[in-house]
């Protein structure tokens, strides 16, 4: 014990000159100082176990450095054999692409920032890919227009000549009612111009284009409805998302408030029922296949391209462009038909399938004309809703369906619709 008391009145006098001198030293050694008891106790180093000296601390920060310094020898070896390996991986990329023009989509996906993946249950794909950086310069004119007129970068486009006048009128119409004001209609000819001057309505014609425009003047249902993919890249190039809109349609509700806008393509059906519309398992039956007889296929009804949002983004605007193609190579072609195959058919030997995300509009609030005639006006609790808007797209008796939605939707005419057959006649 007395030694124990000698070494204790030591360490005092030790911890004094480590305090004149070694001021500034690390605070961890002054605390060591601080209590000496610590110095005896089997777990101390035995550089400690030497008389107190400032000289002890010195041993331990030397020892300390000389720790750090192998430590950082380690890393910087460790560093070099990484650094190895990116070259090697480099070079590899770089074989690859050479060979090979696939490498190059493959690039796109090596070169975005990994990420590990969450948990089980969290992890989500992308589907809402970036919009383009708008582009004024491929049309001025129509930028200033649609800057004028747009909310929030959307507005409702729909293209008319004069064979749908009489339509057109009840479409905004309807549209004035609910008090949308962002929509433009793309006239195909003069008469159509002038009709929207006269009526207030927001109007743009394009500048002359000899393909174009004969389409747009002479042109059938099918035809004119081809030219909006053609059409439409611009508003897009322009950074704008649209909702293209048949003019068959009756607006009961501002639409821009019951979007999603989580996919480039955002669409109505023409499905009549949850299945249709949303997607199911259809079982093929081949009996003479006996115990494989059952073939699992998948189906959707189309969306129609009479009515969808479409966001400016890269996906959408290289299905405008590949529709447009195809319906210039394939003049028989229905823009509806080829618009699905676009959205739905993948990648396969010697094609490349679209990467473009889409959504199904709900079938009650975007409702065509088959589910209103043939099942909401005779459902109790369905004829009760609002709709969005009603496509008039599956009767051909136009017009008079359009006036009596009207009718039934915004007059609270209860009879309005109940004259008319499902389907036509
Ligand atoms: C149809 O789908 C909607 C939305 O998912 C759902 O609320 C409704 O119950 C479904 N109706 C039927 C008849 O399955």
């Amino acid at each position: 014990m007395a030694g124990r008391r000698e070494k204790y009145g030591q360490s005092i006098r030790g911890y004094r000159i480590a305090g004149a001198i070694a001021i500034g030293v690390l605070l961890g050694c002054v605390f060591a100082f601080l209590y000496p008891s610590g110095f005896f106790s089997p777990q101390t180093r035995p550089l400690s176990k030497s008389n107190l000296q400032v000289d002890s601390s010195n041993c331990e920060s030397t020892e300390k450095v000389n720790m750090m310094k192998s430590e950082n020898r380690r890393l910087s070896e460790k560093n070099a054999e990484l650094q190895k390996q990116v070259r090697e991986l480099n070079q590899k990329l770089q074989v690859a692409e050479q060979g090979n023009g696939r490498a190059q989509e493959q690039q796109l996906v090596v070169s975005s920032q990994p990420q590990k993946a969450g948990p089980f249950g969290t992890v989500k794909s992308l589907r809402t890919n970036p919009p383009v950086l708008p582009d004024e310069s491929v049309n001025p004119r129509l930028a200033k227009l649609l800057s004028e007129i747009a909310v929030n970068k959307e507005v409702i486009v729909a293209l008319a000549n004069s064979n749908v006048k009489s339509m057109l009128e009840v479409w905004f119409n309807s549209i004035k009612k609910v008090g949308i004001p962002n929509y433009l209609v793309v006239a195909l000819d003069d008469t159509i111009v002038d009709f929207c001057k006269e009526n207030d309505v927001p109007v743009y014609k394009r500048d002359p284009d000899e393909n174009v425009d004969f389409i747009g003047k002479s042109g059938g249902n099918h035809a004119v409805s081809g030219l909006k993919f053609r059409i439409l890249r611009e508003f897009l190039q322009l950074g704008y998302g649209v909702l293209l809109s048949d003019v068959d349609i009756v607006y009961l509700q501002n639409p821009f408030d019951h979007l999603y806008r989580d996919s480039d393509v955002e669409s109505m059906s023409d499905g009549h029922n949850n299945m249709t519309a949303y997607g199911y398992n259809d079982v093929f039956d081949e009996p003479s296949m006996g115990w494989a007889r059952y073939a699992h296929t998948m189906r959707i009804w189309v969306y129609n391209s009479g009515f969808f949002y479409i966001r400016p983004t890269i996906p959408s605007i290289e299905l405008l462009d590949r529709v447009a193609d195809r319906l210039t190579k394939q003049p028989n072609s229905w823009d509806q038909a080829v618009f699905n195959e676009e959205l739905a058919f993948p990648s396969h030997p010697g094609y490349i399938g679209l990467y473009a995300s889409r959504r199904t509009m709900d079938i009650y609030q975007f409702m065509n004309s088959k589910v209103l005639f043939k099942t909401v006006r005779k459902d109790a609790n369905l004829k009760k809703l609002k709709p969005v808007i009603v496509h008039v797209n599956y009767h051909p008796d136009k017009f008079p369906r359009m006036k009596a939605v009207v009718e039934y939707y915004v007059n609270g005419k209860q009879d309005a619709l109940d004259a008319f057959p499902d389907g036509s006649v």
